[in-house]
């Protein structure tokens, strides 16, 4: 684990950006995994600037996203296919047929995720993955508990989970029941993961994941095991940290 510590989350942004612009500079064709929420909406910021620097261009990059809502259409306001192209694709030179989502709205959920497992398999190891944690330790949608899986599935959101993602929706109760996210085991396939937090109220989960023991309880403790991981974090989000 390499840990970088800066001082403000603009910092953070910024040398999260270009960690990224470094990790995948020479790749021709980048596969790259995606995250959504507060998290990286700065970093997409400055990977937009970036691009419009000509400092990255994307035409070549494939993207998979770690998970999407059930439920959900892609034009949804609160889908991530949505947040994506608002935050970053509408904003680069990528190609549509490059980009991979879970589809939210589909009659079986657990064939659109082996799809989905399956066109990852065949995709083969993603070169970078972009990934936060949630305030309960999740990464991707993998939920604290006695199991984790390895593979994409359906899992259902925890109470708490859809109460701090109710902020971006109208309403709790509008805050859909579960999603489609990668397993532990395809994240942590990535040849390189950056990872990014920032804030007080991330410190604890930080500590926990980063110098707790590996638990289930708290699922990116698991990344602890990652032989390639940057580590991202303003002095807040680091400040339980020993
Ligand atoms: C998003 C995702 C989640 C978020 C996590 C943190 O695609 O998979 O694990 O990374 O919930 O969310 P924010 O960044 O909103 O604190």
């Amino acid at each position: 684990m390499k840990f970088y510590f800066y001082d403000s989350a603009s910092d953070t942004d910024q040398g999260a950006a270009k960690s990224f612009i470094k990790m995948t500079n020479g790749i021709a064709t980048p596969k790259i995994g995606l995250a959504t929420g507060n998290t990286p909406v700065g970093l997409y910021q400055c990977l937009v600037q970036a691009y419009n620097q000509k400092k990255i261009s994307f035409k070549t990059f494939l993207t998979y996203n770690l998970d999407e809502y059930v439920g959900l259409t892609k034009d949804h306001p609160q889908s991530f296919a949505y947040f994506m192209n608002e935050h970053l694709f509408n904003g680069v030179d990528i190609l549509e047929g490059n980009i991979h989502i879970p589809q939210g709205n589909v009659e079986s959920p657990h064939v659109e995720a082996a799809k989905y497992e399956k066109l990852l398999e065949d995709a083969g190891a993603l070169d970078v993955q972009i990934l936060s944690i949630g305030l309960n330790g999740h990464i991707g949608f993998n939920e604290p508990g006695e199991k984790l899986h390895s593979k994409t599935h359906v899992i259902e959101l925890t109470e708490d989970t859809r109460r701090v993602n109710s902020k971006s929706f109208p309403s709790f109760e509008e805050v859909p029941l579960s999603a489609i996210t990668l397993g532990l085991g395809t994240i942590m396939k990535a040849k390189k993961i950056l990872f990014i937090a920032k804030g007080f109220e991330k410190a604890d989960i930080i500590q926990q994941a980063f110098e707790g023991p590996l638990t289930t309880d708290v699922p990116g403790s698991l990344l602890q095991l990652h032989p390639n991981i940057e580590v991202h974090l303003d002095k807040e989000a680091a400040s339980k940290l020993a």
